[in-house]
């Protein structure tokens, strides 16, 4: 047997280690663990403590209250360690959560209405302003009102021009807004002046001047004596209106069923100032519309005195306009709805 190592001496090791490794316990189990091997019911603290019995009875007084004050100091070391853990705990936890107010804040864009939207307003207001009322009519049609009553009869040529959507009980997807001219005489009496905004329908394969969907703004004013001259001062004053500048406005003799003369709408293009470009292919002139005056048929058709009255009419598309105005080259951009595009667009 080795000489026992006097029981003081034993205790004094024992405190220097168990307070050495609690120095070096670095999470709460590990404190947890350090706590059982040195003070839990089979600690080797509680077991120096069991074995006073062995000692001398004049031992035993001075060794039970050495181990009570070991116990004591391993304690109140056991919770100082447990306190400097939680701290440590808790800053990792502020850290961790901590909001760094030097990022760059989430982009908040603001929205806004769609280019085709915006326009159709501009072009209300600008016609609000010359006298005319909003109208409009059913996007599914019949052929009454996109063929017939405007003078476009079954095999007539004009109809291979309208790549016609068919439903399968033989309405249609309108395509123009002439529709309207239709609809709004069926029921009221002239004199009057409205604008027939909305989406048409033709099946054209997209490419960058179709779309198979696309806008228009019809016009149609009725009343006694109206004639040429009020169509394309109305026009003029429109187009310069909306592309904001002073225009050469200029029509040109063209054929439409509904209306008697027709013309085409050009001009001139603000791009090259009359010189010949690219988007005016050379000729000095863009085209913009299409007009004239509301074919005498038509209005017998609706039960207007064509003797008494007369009237023009215009359409023209809305994305065209938009194009020519803000530069866009390629129509299908407006139905992408890429946000570099849609904002690209004051
Ligand atoms: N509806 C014709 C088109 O879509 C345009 C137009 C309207 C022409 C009114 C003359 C009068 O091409």
């Amino acid at each position: 047997m080795t000489e026992a190592t006097p029981f003081a001496e034993r205790l004094a090791d024992l405190e220097g280690e168990a307070l050495a490794a609690l120095a070096a316990v670095e999470t709460e189990d590990a404190l947890e663990a350090w706590r059982v091997s040195y003070l839990g019911k089979n600690g080797r603290l509680t077991g120096e403590l069991k074995g006073i019995g062995a000692l001398t009875p004049a031992e035993r007084p001075q060794a039970g209250a050495r181990v009570n004050a070991i116990k004591a100091a391993l304690e109140t070391a056991h919770g100082a360690r447990r306190e400097v853990l939680k701290e440590a705990a808790r800053s990792a936890r502020r850290i961790a959560e901590a909001v760094d107010v030097t990022l760059p804040g989430r982009g908040r864009g603001v929205g806004t209405a769609h280019p085709l939207t915006r326009a159709l307003a501009r072009i209300e207001d600008i016609f609000a302003g010359l006298g005319f009322s909003v109208a409009s009519g059913p996007e599914v049609e019949d052929e009454f009102h996109n063929f017939e009553a405007l003078n476009i009869p079954a095999h007539h040529p004009a109809r291979a021009m309208h790549d016609t959507f068919y439903l399968p009980d033989g309405r249609l997807l309108r395509t123009h807004t002439s529709t309207v001219q239709i609809r709004f005489m069926e029921v009221e009496r002239p004199p009057f002046r409205i604008i027939a905004p909305g989406r048409v329908y033709r099946a054209d394969a997209p490419d960058p001047t179709h779309s198979p969907i696309f806008h228009q703004v019809e016009g149609l004013a009725v009343g006694e004596g109206v004639h040429m001259g009020h169509l394309k001062a109305t026009l003029s004053r429109f187009l310069e209106a909306f592309f904001e500048r002073p225009l050469t406005v200029r029509l040109r003799p063209s054929y439409f069923p509904f209306t008697e003369p027709s013309a085409e709408v050009d001009i001139g293009c603000f791009l090259c100032q009359g010189q010949g470009c690219r988007v005016c292919k050379g000729t000095g002139f863009v085209e913009v519309l299409g007009c004239g005056l509301v074919h005498p048929r038509v209005l017998e058709r609706v039960g207007i005195d064509s003797e008494r009255f007369s009237g023009f009419a215009f359409g023209m598309g809305v994305e065209r306009l938009v194009m020519l105005r803000d530069g866009v080259s390629d129509v299908r951009l407006f139905y992408e709805n890429d946000l570099r595009f849609l904002a690209s667009l004051r």
